[in-house]
C-alpha cells in the first residue's frame, strides 16, 4: 500500500481514465478504468474495477473486479451492435451517435458515503446505493440500496441492516464524512473501539 496523497490520486498501472475526476486521498487499483464518473475523497477502487457514469461518495471502499454502470446496447433496434452508434469505427461517411452517448451519460450511478462494494459486485446505471450500504460480493444491484442496509445476491435484496435505523439516521445527520482530516485524526481511536452507538454519544 502507498502513502495516500491529498494533492493527487494514486493510481496504479494499466489504468484507463476518461473524464475522472479525484478527490483527496483517491486510490485507483491496477488494470481500472474508470470513465465519465467522480470519485470522492478518501474512495478507493482495487484491482480491476470498471467504473462509468458514477458519481461516487467519500470514503467507499470498492473491491476488485467491481462493475459500476456497464452501458447497455440498443434493445428495440433492429439490432443492438456497436455499428448502430460507433458508427465511425466502421465507416468513414457515418458518425458516432452522439445523442446515444449522451443519453447513456446521464444515466449515472450513485455511490454514497462510507459504502463497501463487494469483490465482483455490479451496480447497474442510475442506482442510488445509500450512505453506509453494503453490497455483497458476487451481488447484482439493479434497485436503489436504502442507507445503511447489507443487500446480497442477483438481483440484489436486503439481507439484514448493518446498523439499526435510528443509528443510521443520526450517522447521517453527524456526517462525519465532511470532517477535516485534522479532525478524523483526533476521532482515530474513537472510530476503532467504540461501536457505533457509543461513537455517536461521544461526537453528536
Ligand atoms: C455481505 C457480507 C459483508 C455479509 O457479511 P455477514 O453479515 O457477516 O454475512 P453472513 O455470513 O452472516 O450472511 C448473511 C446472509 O447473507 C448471505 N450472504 C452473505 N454473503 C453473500 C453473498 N456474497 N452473496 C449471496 N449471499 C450472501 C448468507 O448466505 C446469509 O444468508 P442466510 O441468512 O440465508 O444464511 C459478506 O458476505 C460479503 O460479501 N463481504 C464482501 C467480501 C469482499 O468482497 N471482500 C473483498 C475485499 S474488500
Amino acid at each position: 500500500m502507498p502513502r495516500l496523497s491529498e494533492e493527487s490520486p494514486v493510481i496504479h498501472s494499466d489504468c484507463d481514465l476518461t473524464d475522472a475526476t479525484f478527490g483527496r486521498f483517491v486510490e485507483i487499483g491496477h488494470g481500472s478504468r474508470v470513465a465519465h464518473s467522480r470519485i470522492g475523497d478518501y474512495s478507493y477502487c482495487d484491482r480491476y474495477c470498471d467504473i462509468a457514469n458514477a458519481e461516487v461518495g467519500k470514503f467507499a471502499n470498492i473491491a476488485s473486479f467491481v462493475r459500476i454502470g456497464a452501458t447497455d446496447h440498443p434493445l428495440r433496434t433492429a439490432s443492438l451492435h456497436h455499428f448502430l452508434y460507433r458508427s465511425a469505427d466502421y465507416w468513414d461517411d457515418a458518425p458516432h451517435d452522439a445523442d446515444w452517448f449522451a443519453a447513456r451519460r446521464a444515466r449515472r450511478a450513485w455511490i454514497g458515503h462510507d459504502t463497501w462494494l463487494g469483490h465482483n459486485a455490479q451496480i447497474k446505471p442510475e442506482v442510488r446505493i445509500g450512505h453506509g450500504a453494503v453490497v455483497a460480493s458476487g451481488a447484482i444491484v439493479t434497485r436503489d440500496v436504502a442507507p445503511y442496509t447489507i443487500v446480497a445476491g442477483v438481483p440484489a435484496r436486503q439481507v439484514r441492516l448493518r446498523q439499526p435505523v435510528d443509528v443510521a439516521e443520526r450517522l447521517v445527520a453527524l456526517a462525519w464524512w465532511d470532517w477535516d482530516h485534522a479532525r478524523l485524526r483526533a476521532a482515530l481511536a474513537d472510530f476503532r473501539a467504540l461501536p457505533a452507538a457509543a461513537f455517536l454519544e461521544k461526537h453528536e
